[in-house]
């Protein structure tokens, strides 16, 4: 349903997705964000298939999507005012809402937590097939768990082919960053994951004085994301993250012997290029958001090339370039 722009009549391939999902099976499909591979929320079969699927540890909670605001109601015991903020800015969009949980969806999609994360999102295909469904939506990121998100519906298929119900094709994720997580159930907004929905967005709706960073938080105890603490898209050849003298680095690899993959913006191709044995261009570096639309394509790319090591440029950590550089640091910590 590449290009569909929800409008009337709906797709065969949506209604049928819909009916896959109403009958308790894994569906991947398409946000703004990245591909998410969806079930239904109230059910522990259908929540338990994604997380058969994707190999996903049992103990880190899922997302659930709603295709409506009124959807929210049931599945949370109250909402607070910063949720109610943040969502009448940010919804439908790439924000996630982490809030106090009702017992309406299956506990195997909260994981033992007493919050559930929430999000509507903006992609038509997205809700279209959530209200097709008519249940709330469990949805991770469609890709393999330690595999970079997908961003295309042909990641999907070489992570998770033969593992799901099917794949509803809807193009190129339009971020291609996950969406931003906000725990709402403290004192203070706390930013457990950068993403779609940047800082500054946050802080022009909710103020600074009621924001705070997830590792500040952490020394006030208040637990992280679950997810955070895995292995996050690595890659199979290390990623070196390099601020500057990028040649320096990649000739003392080569005199070890060693094949070199460079990640840099197009501005700095002529530079480099001759540098590597692999060059992969990231986008131009006045262009942050081509440049996080592309990251995950261009990290599977890294990984596909087979070079020894591979080293990526740094960016600037504001507006998306901090949920970038986020990504960055996990693939390259990992490695
Ligand atoms: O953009 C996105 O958010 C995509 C699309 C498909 O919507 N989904 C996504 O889901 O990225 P996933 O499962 O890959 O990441 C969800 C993150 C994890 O880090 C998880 O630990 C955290 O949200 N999370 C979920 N429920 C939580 C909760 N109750 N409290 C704290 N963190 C939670
Ligand atoms: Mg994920």
């Amino acid at each position: 349903v590449d290009n569909w722009d929800g409008k009337e009549p709906l797709p065969p391939e949506l209604e049928e997705a819909g009916l896959c999902i109403s009958r308790g099976e894994a569906v991947a499909f398409p946000t703004e964000t990245v591909y998410g591979l969806g079930a239904d929320a109230r059910r522990d079969t259908a929540v338990e298939q994604i997380f058969a699927a994707k190999g996903r540890p049992g103990d880190n909670p899922l997302i659930v999507h709603i295709g409506d605001r009124s959807q929210w109601h049931p599945l949370v015991s109250s909402i607070p005012d910063m949720a109610e903020k943040l969502a009448d800015a940010f919804w439908p969009g790439p924000l996630t809402l982490i809030v106090p949980k009702s017992d309406a969806v299956s506990e195997k999609v909260t994981a033992g937590l007493d919050s559930l994360a929430v999000r509507m999102p903006e992609h038509p295909v997205a809700r279209a097939l959530i209200n097709e469904a008519g249940v709330p939506v469990a949805a991770p990121s469609a890709n393999r768990s330690g595999r970079p998100s997908p961003t295309k519906a042909e990641h999907v298929t070489y992570d998770l082919d033969g593992q799901i119900a099917g794949i509803v094709q809807g193009g190129d994720a339009g971020y291609g960053l996950e969406s931003t997580v906000v725990d709402c159930t403290g004192e203070k907004a706390v930013i457990l994951r950068p993403g779609g929905i940047t800082r500054e967005q946050l802080t022009d709706v909710l103020g600074a004085e009621h924001i705070v960073q997830a590792d500040a938080a952490a020394e006030e105890d208040t637990p992280k994301a679950p997810g955070m603490k895995y292995r996050h898209y690595a890659p199979s050849s290390p990623l070196v993250l390099i601020e500057g003298g990028m040649q320096k680095a990649a000739l003392a690899a080569r005199r070890e012997g060693k094949t070199v993959g460079i990640m840099a913006v197009d501005e700095h191709r002529r530079e480099l290029e001759a540098s590597a044995d692999v060059f992969i261009p990231l986008g131009s570096k006045d262009k942050p958001a081509g440049i996080a639309a592309k990251l995950y394509d261009n990290l599977r790319a890294a990984d596909q090339s087979g070079v020894d090591v591979i080293f990526c440029e740094t960016f600037p950590k504001e507006g998306i370039g901090e949920a970038v550089m986020n990504r960055l640091e996990k693939a390259a910590s990992a490695s």
